[in-house]
């Protein structure tokens, strides 16, 4: 690994059957890069493809997947789905890279290159995206696509009071096995524009005596539309379409994420 990733970046991978608990019911995101994937194909390269949520049902849909990712929790638990779970004819289109988005030379070229879920909010610096999207183009084959989604940010949710405890309902926490008191705070840094969100788990009902309440955090970078233009040309990148949506409309004022397609800049 390159540099030291910021505790954002980190944190909240770190137990990646919580993980997969708390998006079991995203789906959406998964149909539309099965069907990008099957209409675009493969090789594909995914960057922070985390505990193979997107990452197996592209493999099970045949395509050949390289998934690179840098939390050794979330891979692990990736390559023991995989293992579990993929007929071995498949299993071998799947390799796993223990690295950081924002450095990697792999040696060859993928018709895609894929980021779902938020995952480029966790390049924080300019510098990061210049990296980043150095590698992507270079790893991008000709006539190759770029792929990702992450939020649109939202004026409201950035202006919330830093000292407000956002609490949510308990729930059994798949991990500890006893429920939890699940509390947010938010506060953001308008001159990185980075949210930094505190997620803390207080034991509750059924937890052992000298149970501790644990803390993470998650900070995502924001990113505005209008920027991701510039971005994208630091890495040598150009912009190819945008959706608010995972059935492909056009992005417009009201969406809370943006679907960017980049191709190598002409
Ligand atoms: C929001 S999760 C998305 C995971 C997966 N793509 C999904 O859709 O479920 C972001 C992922 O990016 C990974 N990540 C964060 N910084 C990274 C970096 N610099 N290089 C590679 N992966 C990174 C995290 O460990 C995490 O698995």
């Amino acid at each position: 690994m390159t540099a030291e990733l910021e505790p954002g970046a980190v944190q909240h991978y770190e137990d990646a059957l919580y993980y997969d608990y708390t998006y079991r019911r995203r789906v959406e995101d998964v149909g539309f890069y099965r069907r990008f994937v099957r209409q675009h194909g493969g090789p594909v390269l995914e960057l922070g493809a985390g505990s193979g949520r997107v990452t197996l049902p592209l493999v099970e849909d045949g395509a050949e997947v390289v998934a690179l990712e840098a939390s050794a929790a979330m891979i692990a638990r990736a390559e023991a789905k995989a293992d579990e779970s993929l007929a071995p004819a498949l299993r071998k289109r799947l390799a796993f890279v223990h690295g950081d988005m924002r450095e990697f030379s792999l040696d060859r070229r993928f018709n895609l290159v894929l980021a779902p879920f938020n995952t480029l909010l966790h390049l924080y610096e300019p510098g990061d995206f210049a990296r980043c999207f150095r590698c992507v183009a270079a790893h991008l084959a000709p006539g190759g696509r770029f792929v990702f989604d992450v939020r649109v940010p939202s004026l409201s949710e950035l202006a919330r009071d830093p000292d407000r405890v956002y609490k949510a309902r308990p729930f059994k926490h798949p991990t500890l096995g006893y429920k939890i008191q699940y509390e947010e705070q938010f506060r953001y840094d308008p001159i990185k524009q980075v949210q930094h969100v505190t997620i803390r788990f207080a034991p509750g009902e059924g937890a052992p005596k000298r149970s501790k309440v644990h803390e993470v955090l998650l900070s995502q970078r924001q990113i505005f539309p209008n920027e991701l233009r510039a971005l994208l040309a630091l890495g040598g990148l150009e912009l190819a379409g945008r959706y608010g949506d995972f059935t492909g409309r056009p992005l417009d004022e009201s969406d809370a994420q943006q679907i960017v397609v980049a191709r190598a800049a002409k």
